[in-house]
């Protein structure tokens, strides 16, 4: 291959070009607030509220480049909307490591996915001081801004200023060093609360055998369930699923061996394997000791399935005597290479994310499952209302092309009950990030009207411009309502929520 087909600014085979991609992985060290005044279309008057948004927003420290964004200090993002007006503010949490590498200018602690310190295999022997980057996820509950990161306690922000308060510990709720997961589902109308909506968090302990704790509070913060569960075996698992009477956990067949990582030669993420001749167990728990009027399990129950890999999933819901889940599987873990720079990820190497809906009879045991759309994608979206309850429609980011592994440019509606899909593509110039779906109406836990009756959110990366814009689509047909591009670009990011109250 000669230098000239290297540097073209666009393949012909393909709607992305990977040095455009690898773009959006700049750090943004500025922190801003402004009125965002570059608008294309109108923003909805009837869009009030507040989108957060977490993610790595540092991928150097000094100049020294972090090994996997995953490590990268967390830094929040806030759109505000209201009155067809919008305002953009971002701050870095302040996080204990954030403090100290930022007054020492350089790398001080392991990163979990292979950001070492310099100074070699001598200097992070026996180093096992992770670094709590908060960097994954941002919710709005019982009167708290909490970021979120899946293995140490959450750090409460101000949601109007976003400055850091400090590590939170719910009110007592958890102790220090504990973990708190990054995917937080909201149950809008609990059984188990009269009707209440209820938030649920989970809080993995791993080992030979791994300890499941599910965490269930109320809209004012409170405590309303703690159930724990011993399950055989290492766990890695990132998000889980609920419905009215269950938790649903995938164990996904991989194996963690922590001598290189003791020996300070590996990063944790990069002693995980996977096995791919292993099946994945569904873990089905039930949340409530009494069951609820329909509840076939009074106990935690585990079924196999095909072996794969989910990160996240998109929804769970009971049906008869089954559970069906729809989550992004992929064929197997991407490993994380020593080596590796994640810049250069070569798409066409990889197995792509795809939807996939299982099934799980709990009288049999027995489980099916069937792929739902081919198109590689992550970062699924669901009306909030419908959580935990049968949906149609699912938002989310994936790939222009129908086939074939590549960056996320385009967002996907899914409708599961018909084989319509609509597509919005930002290809060749844009990638995306999670898109957020946001209903019209003002009360988010209750369906009022159509489920797609709404906007889906989502940032956009232009590399043409080289700055992000924050896309409002009409969630019924997924046209381009407004388009509000900001002063300057925002780093891939990972999860976010929208919060009716307006900060
Ligand atoms: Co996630």
């Amino acid at each position: 291959m000669t230098s000239i087909e290297l540097n073209k600014p666009i393949a012909p085979d393909k709607p992305y070009n990977r040095e455009d991609w690898q773009r959006g992985y700049r750090s943004l060290p500025q922190e801003f607030d402004y009125w965002i005044e570059d608008v294309d279309g109108e923003i909805p008057l009837d869009l009030t509220g507040t989108l957060f948004r977490n993610g790595p927003g540092r991928l150097d420290v000094n100049g020294q480049r972090i090994h996997h964004p995953f490590d990268g200090d967390g830094m929040i993002c806030a759109i505000a909307f209201q009155n067809g007006r919008a305002h953009f503010r971002n701050r870095y949490i302040q996080t204990e490591g954030y403090l100290a590498e930022q007054a020492a200018g350089k790398i001080m602690y392991r990163g979990v996915f292979g950001t070492d310190k310099p100074g070699g295999w001598l200097a992070n022997l026996f180093d096992l001081k992770l670094k709590n980057i908060a960097n994954t996820n941002v919710i709005y509950w019982g009167g708290k801004l909490l970021a979120l990161w899946e293995a140490a306690e959450p750090h409460r922000l101000d949601p109007r200023t976003l400055d850091t308060i400090g590590l939170d510990y719910l009110d007592g709720v958890l102790q220090p060093g504990d973990a708190f997961g990054a995917h937080p589902w909201v149950d809008p109308a609990s059984q188990l609360d009269h009707g209440e909506p209820c938030l649920l968090n989970f809080a993995i302990k791993p080992g030979l055998s791994s300890k499941i704790t599910v965490l269930e509070f109320a809209a004012n913060g409170q405590l309303q369930r703690k159930n724990s569960t011993t399950v055989p075996g290492f766990c890695f698992i990132h998000d889980f699923a609920i419905t009215p009477a269950y938790s649903i956990f995938f164990q996904n067949p991989v194996t963690f061996n922590p001598l290189p990582f003791l020996a300070g030669l590996r990063s944790a993420g990069e002693c995980i394997q996977f096995h791919p001749e292993q099946a994945t167990k569904i873990v089905v728990i039930p949340r409530s000791p009494s069951p609820t009027p329909h509840a076939l399990l009074s106990t935690a129950q585990t079924f196999a399935t095909h072996s794969g890999f989910v990160f996240h999933h998109a929804n769970a819901f009971e049906a008869g005597d089954e559970i069906v889940i729809d989550s992004i599987c992929y064929e197997s873990l991407p490993s994380v290479e020593p080596d590796a720079d994640f810049r250069e990820t070569d798409f066409d190497t990889l197995a792509p994310g795809q939807l996939w809906r299982f099934r799980v009879n709990l009288r049999s045991g027995e489980v099916q499952r069937h792929l739902l759309e081919a198109r590689c994608s992550e970062f699924p979206s669901l009306h909030p209302a419908k959580v935990g309850r049968s949906h149609r429609y699912l938002y989310l980011a994936a790939a222009h092309a129908p086939t074939g592994n590549a960056p996320n440019q385009a967002i996907l509606k899914v409708d599961v009950e018909t084989a319509d899909r609509q597509l919005w593509s930002a290809a060749p110039w844009g990638y995306v990030g999670e898109p957020v779906f946001v209903p019209r109406h003002s009360d988010h836990t209750a369906l009022v009207g159509a489920e797609d009756d709404g906007w889906v959110l989502t940032l956009v990366f232009d590399a043409s411009s080289d700055r992000s814009a924050l896309v409002i689509l009409d969630a019924h047909d997924l046209h381009q309502v407004a388009r509000l591009n900001l002063k300057h670009h925002v780093p891939y990011g990972l999860h976010g929520s929208f919060t009716p109250d307006c900060f």
